[in-house]
């Protein structure tokens, strides 16, 4: 038979309320080890899990040339490879006219113009976009003059907070564009020949990717409508 190891001996307990302590004792010391590693550095837990996960990004960095074209004007940068366009606008660029709100593609608040296409800045890389023509809301008006866009939405009065404003007039133009190349929406009626001169319907559809925390949508369909139809 084959023969097993002894056991240790079991430490001698004692009464059931000591036992209790201990494991209390125990497990309070192990809980309270991170925040003895706070105390006297100065950091929260929160400073000191931020600043390991940026020193981890840091060292994961992988460093890259790129030349984008923003509003007729090149941004010669050395990025993060990571680095998104919505942030390389905002924080290499200075161009804070693009709006952060969702960061994940879901606001609208974001968006810009890539070879005169609407995309989401937050959901592509900037170093994708090396020699592509970018347009931000920077890039719209010629000096003091107003894109007519921008002049329909002050006129319809298409904002309130206007946070959203930049990314709905990226937007409302690259949406133009995209019904005069004859991309159909949901709402489309005759997908074999979708509408070039677009109702209140298609407008709303068509621009539901962008959000409005104030409900200024009214107000800003009047304005797109109105703007299609003068330069129809
Ligand atoms: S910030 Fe890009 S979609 Fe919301
Ligand atoms: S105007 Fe305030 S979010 Fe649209």
């Amino acid at each position: 038979m084959k023969n097993f190891p002894e056991l240790p001996s079991k430490p001698a307990l004692t009464k059931v309320g000591e036992s209790r302590r201990q494991v209390f004792f125990m497990g309070s010391i192990l809980a309270g080890a991170p925040l003895a590693a706070c105390v006297g550095s100065g950091q929260s837990m929160g400073d000191l899990s931020e600043s390991k996960n940026s020193t981890l990004a840091q060292d994961n960095a992988v460093m890259m040339d790129v030349i984008l074209r923003v509003n007729k004007r090149n941004y010669a940068l050395h990025i993060d490879a990571r680095t998104t366009l919505l942030d390389a606008l905002r924080e290499q660029m200075a161009l804070k006219g693009t709006k952060k709100g969702c960061d994940h593609g879901q606001c609208g608040a974001c968006t810009i113009l890539i070879e005169g296409r609407r995309i989401n800045s937050c959901l592509t890389l900037a170093v994708m976009h090396d020699g592509q023509e970018i347009t931000t809301i920077e890039g719209l008006a010629r000096g003091d003059e107003l894109h007519s866009m921008q002049a329909a939405f002050i006129k319809h009065d298409g904002f309130q907070c206007g946070y959203c404003t930049p990314g709905q007039i990226c937007s409302s133009l690259g949406m133009l564009s995209e019904a005069k190349a004859g991309m159909p929406s949901h709402v489309t009626e005759d997908l074999n020949s979708p509408a070039t001169s677009l109702t209140k319907e298609e407008i709303r559809e068509r621009m539901s990717g962008n959000i409005c925390r104030c409900s200024a949508y009214p107000n800003i369909v009047n304005a797109i409508d109105d703007y299609a139809r003068a330069t129809s």
